[in-house]
């Protein structure tokens, strides 16, 4: 084989898995316009893409719709017109959406999902048949709240088309009552060629983004091609300040008040880092808190006081109490942080109680205090239940500063970081574990860096319903924002009240609604309202995680009511839309942050010949953050994938304990699926099914340890260790591949593996000339429930009724089921056998989403 097509198919390997890599483009199908416009008034942005797709086959073929959105965004309509009909997606309970949907994969129909990709998007797919030589258009509508980040706004729009297009257009329209003091335009897509393309205008109160390139143009920006723009465009702006004074805006009886005064000293802060240096931060991750924290001491103002925790199962402080930030003290710190190293087990609950207790011991007056947590892991010494933490930390704080829980990774339990931060008037934040994590943490720091109040109160009168009015802390760059409903929609008896207490004394500030203000933007007259909305519900799904029993019961009430009010697509709600074809349905909610990181985009590969195979190590040195691998453009263009056509469902079966009859289930065709995790012991297994053709997986890897992985396709199996690779062929004469810990034996179309207590079969399927794969685990490394479609363990079920409409008692709920049959594939003669077919969430007692990853 030449070198540079092998170098190319590990690499595509390596790729395909990784959810950034580039659409491929549909063959015979024309995206003759494609427009993005965004109108931002008063920091909310309401953005709709409309893509007008033709068929340019003299038959029917399915048509994609894939675009990126910011996950901070709810999504609030989508349409598609075909043929002059439209389809609206409605958006329901998620509950409701999801037996909808089930069902429909229980009569064979397909279903498209959000997805989450990276760190700030999240991808929304769907697909329609359509008819020889027609069209259809697809608009997707979706709405955030710009949030001010170190003085500045950030709107973020994904572009890519999958080719270029001849009608192509993003406009953005800025309002922006008080003035536009900066706007500037970053991202993939100003660059090159493309900066031309862009034009900015800007006057008064108001600004305009038109990026208009053309076809040729859409092939030269940077990480675009032959398929197209593929890239963001990201627009930064901030709002004219005059020193003191917020901005009040009213409209249809709800008002928006916002609250960023620049006219104010900073407050002396005492802060505390407390630092995990558990076995999980050794290597990069220690390294790159090390490198953060150099800085981060660097930056400390010399009227700071500062102190410096590191825990595993053992606390140790850098000095006993805080010291002030005087150059030879942050030396001294600085010596003691580029010590630290990491080993051992994870006391949360120890340290953190330390680090309240160095700050209560401090003197706080004209001052502000900051407790700031990063850890990689669970609590797993000392106090490691997660509720009592909360308790403890919550008692010790009595609300007296915030506390900020960063999260490195995803090994943590960052639900129980949230809810501890919540409860502690702070936020909690991951860090991806990335090549730029240290930046990430020193962009976390320098948000909190500079207080500039604290104990904020604002009140107000003739008004109700109104968002969150208490903060502990306010800095400078950031912003507060208020929304509510005025009482009987009447300005008569709206007044403000805003108390803080900054460095030297208590401030008390009253706005006052501009008079000056432009009349609002028809079509967008009530945004205020879906401004109050958009803020109520995110601030009532924050409160909703800390709370329990009844009132938990109340808040979700009011948020689920709230988004189908407003059409939001939130935690909450799902989108079901129906397809003109056969009433198929598709269910969109918003999805769970899961593991991913940029870091597999960030491979390279080097290759090289030996007897034994062939052989590829990664880099050991990083690259600079942000930069990305240019191969990437390349394989896009030499080997172009063909999408999905007719996608059918897999069948799954589930072995019952003590009945004969086994139950099963269905999952839509091309999901990417956890089949085996085991924390324990580092083990994991994901798989991919076939897109089309095909009745089980494409591609299934197996993770263990930080070092072996393991990627098996229906063409071949590569074994990595570490810094080599071998690669195995399914037809090859039978071999054994032993190390310390695994044992690979391949025979037969099987691949037999053994990896700690772990082992799983693969078996290669052939059937009507496809082929695919499917995993048959022999020995489980545990005997309780993992994560995972294969990490049940059998389910016991009695049978209500057997007559015309059986049913069954699953899990202490009954269901009606139907007879079916299923081929086990976890054989090699794939025997077909009887089964009662459950929907998914009966089966797995769990989301689909539950079950979906990623990335492989
Ligand atoms: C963008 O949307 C707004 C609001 O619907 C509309 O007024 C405006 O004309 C649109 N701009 C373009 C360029 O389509
Ligand atoms: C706040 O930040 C701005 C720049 O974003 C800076 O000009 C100003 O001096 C800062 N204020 C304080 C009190 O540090
Ligand atoms: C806000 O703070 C005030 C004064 O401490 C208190 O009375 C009020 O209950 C707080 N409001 C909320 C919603 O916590
Ligand atoms: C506040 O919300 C409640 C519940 O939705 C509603 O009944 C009430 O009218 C609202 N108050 C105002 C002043 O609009």
């Amino acid at each position: 084989m030449d070198r540079a097509l092998i170098w190319l198919s590990l690499v595509s390997f390596f790729l395909a898995s990784v959810t950034s890599e580039p659409k491929a483009k549909q063959q015979n199908v024309d995206i003759y316009s494609f427009h993005i416009n965004s109108t931002v008034t008063s920091r909310y942005a309401i953005t709709v893409i409309t893509s007008r797709v033709a068929n340019s086959l003299d038959e029917s073929q399915e048509v994609h719709f894939q675009v990126k959105i910011p996950k901070n965004a709810f999504i609030s309509k989508f349409r598609m017109t075909i043929e002059g009909k439209t389809y609206d997606g409605i958006v329901k309970q998620k509950e409701e959406a999801q037996q909808q949907y089930s069902q429909a994969v229980s009569r064979g129909q397909s279903a498209g999902l959000v997805s989450s990709v990276g760190r700030t998007l999240e991808e929304f797919k769907t697909s329609v048949t359509v008819a020889a030589l027609s069209k259809v258009t697809f608009e997707l509508t979706y709405e955030e709240l710009l949030k001010r980040r170190l003085g500045k706004y950030e709107l973020l729009i994904n572009a890519q088309p999958t080719q270029p297009v001849a009608d192509f257009k993003i406009d953005v329209y800025i309002h922006e009552n008080r003035g536009i003091s900066f706007l500037e335009v970053k991202g993939g897509l100003s660059t090159n060629e493309l900066t031309n393309a862009i034009t900015t205008t800007r006057s008064g109160p108001e600004s305009w983004v038109r990026f208009y390139p053309t076809r040729e143009q859409q092939k030269q920006c940077e990480g675009c091609g032959e398929n197209g723009l593929n890239g963001d465009l990201i627009i930064m702006y901030d709002v004219e300040r005059s020193k003191s004074k917020g901005e009040l805006r009213t409209s249809q009886g709800y008002f928006v008040h916002y609250f960023a005064p620049t006219d104010v000293q900073r407050i002396p802060k005492n802060v505390v880092f407390v630092i995990d240096r558990s076995g999980s931060m050794q290597g990069r991750k220690i390294a790159q808190t090390r490198l953060a924290m150099l800085t981060i001491l660097g930056d400390l103002s010399e009227d700071d006081h500062f102190g410096i925790i590191i825990f595993n199962g053992q606390v140790d402080s850098w000095k006993p109490e805080l010291l002030k930030a005087t150059q030879s003290n942050v030396e001294d710190a600085k010596q003691f942080v580029r010590q630290i190293t990491a080993r051992g087990s994870t006391d949360i609950n120890a340290a953190v109680l330390k680090g309240v207790e160095m700050i209560n011991r401090h003197p706080q007056e004209d001052s502000a205090s900051i407790l700031i947590l990063l850890t990689d892991g669970d609590p797993t010494t000392g106090v490691t239940n997660t509720d009592k933490i909360q308790n403890n930390v919550k008692k010790a704080i009595q609300g007296k500063f915030p506390l900020y829980c960063l999260g490195f990774g995803f090994d943590v339990n960052f639900e129980f970081l949230k809810k501890m931060a919540m409860e502690n008037d702070g936020v909690a934040r991951r860090i991806y574990d990335d090549s730029d994590a240290d930046q990430q943490l020193q962009g976390f720091y320098e948000e909190v860096a500079t207080p500039l109040l604290t104990d904020i109160h604002i009140s107000y009168t003739g008004a109700a319903n109104v968002t969150q009015t208490n903060f502990s802390q306010y800095y400078n760059g950031s912003e507060i924002v208020v929304a509510g409903q005025l009482t009987d929609n009447s300005l008569d008896l709206f007044t403000n009240e805003i108390t803080a207490t900054s460095k030297s004394k208590r401030m008390e500030y009253h706005d006052t609604i501009d008079p000056t203000i432009h009349s609002n933007l028809p079509g967008f007259e009530d945004f205020i309202g879906r401004l109050w909305a958009y803020l109520t519900v995110k601030q009532l799904l924050e409160k909703e995680l800390i709370l329990k029993g009844q009132e938990k019961e109340a808040v979700r009430k009011e948020a689920l009511d709230l988004s189908l009010k407003y059409d939001f697509v939130t935690p909450l709600t799902s989108m079901v839309v129906t397809k003109p074809q056969e009433e198929d349905i598709q269910v969109a909610h918003k999805p769970k942050e899961t593991g991913l990181t940029e870091e597999e985009l960030e491979i390279e590969l080097f290759l090289s010949e030996n007897t034994r195979g062939f052989y590829f190590t990664k880099p050991k040195d990083r690259k600079a953050p942000g930069r990305n691998v240019q191969p990437r453009r390349w394989i896009q263009n030499v080997s172009p994938t063909t999408t999905v056509l007719n996608a059918s469902p897999v069948r799954f079966l589930i072995q019952a304990q003590d009945q004969s009859e086994p139950l099963c289930y269905d999952i839509p065709a091309s999901q990417r699926l956890r089949l085996l995790q085991d924390p324990s012991s580092d083990f994991s297994m994901n798989g991919e099914l076939i897109e089309s053709g095909g009745t089980g997986f494409s591609q299934i890897t197996i993770h263990y340890k930080t070092d072996l992985h393991m990627t098996l396709r229906t063409s071949e199996i590569i074994f990595s260790e570490g810094q080599n690779a071998v690669k195995f062929l399914w037809n090859q004469e039978p071999t054994n591949h032993e190390t310390d810990s695994v044992s690979l034996i391949l025979r037969n179309k099987e691949m037999d593996v053994s990896m700690g207590n772990t082992r799983v079969v693969i078996l290669l399927h052939e059937q009507d000339g496809n082929s695919f794969l499917w995993p048959a685990v022999r020995q489980r490394p545990s005997t309780t429930t993992l994560p995972g479609l294969f990490g049940t363990l059998p389910v016991a079920y009695t049978t209500v009724t057997q007559s015309r409409s059986p049913k069954l008692k699953i899990q202490g709920q009954e269901v009606r089921v139907s007879k079916n049959r299923a081929t086990d594939y976890s054989i090699h003669s794939a025997p077909r056998v009887g089964c009662w077919l459950v929907p998914f969430q009966v089966a797995m007692q769990g989301e689909l989403s539950d079950f979906t990853v990623p990335s492989l």
